[in-house]
């Protein structure tokens, strides 16, 4: 079923939410991966027409840079930029592994009036009603694997602390009024755009 996704041969919860990024960001020429990785939703955007700048607190995995990205080390909770440097801010499956107000404050900080920071994430199922909800990706997530091929990037993942309604309320208090969906395969998708 996903076999034209372009992250059908590297597929994974994370990356099957790129072109969903990549849209968001379409306007948008220089971009910050806030929590890079090795790199693969940095270089998509690149492709795709943006500047784009990595960074991540694992050395390990950085990738090089090319002609339109730079990758370096650093951490989300003391972003090593100045005030409004960047047109949009991007993080995925980022917020849970760290001190997640900081990491807002500073992606906060750092995108230009009008530029927009873009998170999509995950949380603990926290009670019957969040545990209902995960549940109830299942089938849509079962479909959607199918034609792709599974792929375990070597990134550090954690276990989520906070629930889903936890992180919606701490993102709305610290970004005041940006958006909140819940994407299928266990993601959430928040949007906030400096005034
Ligand atoms: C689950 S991986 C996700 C990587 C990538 N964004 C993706 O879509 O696959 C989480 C990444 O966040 C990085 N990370 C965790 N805490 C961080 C922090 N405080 N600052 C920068 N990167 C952080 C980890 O090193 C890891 O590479």
């Amino acid at each position: 079923m996903q076999k034209n996704h372009p992250f059908a041969d590297r597929w994974n919860h994370n990356s099957q939410q790129y072109p969903r990024v990549a849209e968001l960001v379409a306007d948008q020429p220089l971009v910050l991966d806030v929590g890079c990785g090795e790199g693969t939703l940095a270089r998509y955007l690149a492709d795709q027409g943006h500047q784009v700048v990595g960074i991540d607190l694992d050395p390990s995995v950085l990738p090089d840079d090319d002609e339109n990205t730079h990758f370096m080390i650093g951490d989300a909770t003391g972003l090593p930029f100045a005030d409004a440097s960047f047109d949009a801010v991007v993080s995925v499956m980022v917020l849970h592994q760290t001190r997640l107000e900081l990491a807002l404050v500073e992606m906060r900080r750092v995108v230009r009036s009008g530029g927009l920071v873009v998170n999509i994430g995950y949380a603990r199922d926290k009670g019957v009603g969040e545990r209902l909800r995960s549940a109830a990706d299942i089938p849509g997530d079962l479909l959607a694997r199918i034609g792709t091929s599974r792929w375990e990037p070597p990134t550090i993942t954690m276990n989520a602390l906070l629930g889903w309604a936890e992180t919606r309320e701490a993102i709305e208090r610290m970004l005041p009024g940006a958006s909140w969906e819940r994407l299928n395969g266990w993601r959430y998708l928040s949007v906030w755009q400096r005034p």
